[in-house]
This record gives C-alpha cells, structure tokens and sequence, in this order.
C-alpha cells in the first residue's frame, strides 16, 4: 500500500485563483491538487486532500491523520498566526510536518510573520506561489525514504 499524506488547507483557500490574485496567483485549489496527486504517486505516494474554513475540522482531520497517514502538509492560512490548538493537534502526530504558505508571510504584515505551526514543522516554504505545495511533496518523499 502506497504511503498517505494528507494535504490540509485552512480557511479562505477554498477561494485560491479568485482571492487576491496579485498575492495568491491564478491557480484554484482543485489545480493544486491535481499537481499534488500527480507528484505524489510519481514518488509511491498517494495524497488525500482537504479544505475548512473551521478549526475544529482541522483538529480533526489531524487527529484522524495519526490512523492513517506518514506525514502531513499544511497550509493553515489564517490559523497559523492563530491557533495553538492546531500546533496541539500536530503535537500528537508523529511523523512529518510541513508547513506551506503560497505568499511570503515574512514580507507582508507583522501580524503574519509568527506562525504557532512553524514550533512543530520540520520545514516551512513560503512565497514560491502554490509551487510551494510540489516542492513539498517532494521533500516529504524524502523525509519518508526508508520508513
Ligand atoms: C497564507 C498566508 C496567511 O497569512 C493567510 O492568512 C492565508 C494564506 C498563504 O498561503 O500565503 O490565508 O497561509
């Protein structure tokens, strides 16, 4: 069976391609999926992919993730700078974390720049536009190598 990694995306991704383009670009979340599956089994991986605009969706997609995925990629939008509850939920999963933003957070506003995710991840990318989503499917392939 190949490895799973869920995919989990926060609130307003659902609207990637139609939300503020000029920061966001033109690519819709189905897009981006797409590219992810294709990666993923490319490398023996298989990828589960997930949108909510709700926390406790996301706390529990996490906590479902512990039965049955190797790794998970987030992109917790909003809630980065937000909530603890997440990087909580993230705590209880074992293996890899990857944190992803399409912009740079770093080079936008101040209330951006701290994100509660990033204690727990083993890597964040962020301002490589949803690219940024390949580049980690490609880097969990690695993390994974051998488990
Ligand atoms: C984001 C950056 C966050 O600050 C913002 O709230 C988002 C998207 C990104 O992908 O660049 O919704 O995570």
């Amino acid at each position: 069976m190949s490895k799973l990694v869920t995919v989990i995306n926060g609130p307003n991704l659902n609207l990637l391609g139609l939300r503020e383009p000029e920061i966001y670009g033109h690519d819709t979340l189905a897009d981006v999926e797409e590219e992810c599956s294709k990666l993923a089994q490319a490398l023996g991986m298989s990828c589960r992919f997930q949108q909510s605009n709700h926390e406790g969706q996301i706390i529990d997609w996490i906590q479902a993730a512990r039965d049955d995925a190797v790794g998970i990629v987030i992109n917790p939008a909003a809630f980065s700078h937000t909530s603890i509850g997440i990087l909580d939920a993230l705590h209880t999963f074992e293996g890899p974390v990857l944190e992803v933003h399409v912009s740079n957070i770093h080079k936008r506003e101040s209330f951006r720049h701290h994100s509660y995710v990033s204690h727990r991840a083993e890597g964040v990318i962020a301002g490589f536009g949803v690219q940024g989503y390949s580049m980690a499917i490609q880097r969990m392939a690695t993390l994974l190598q051998g488990s």
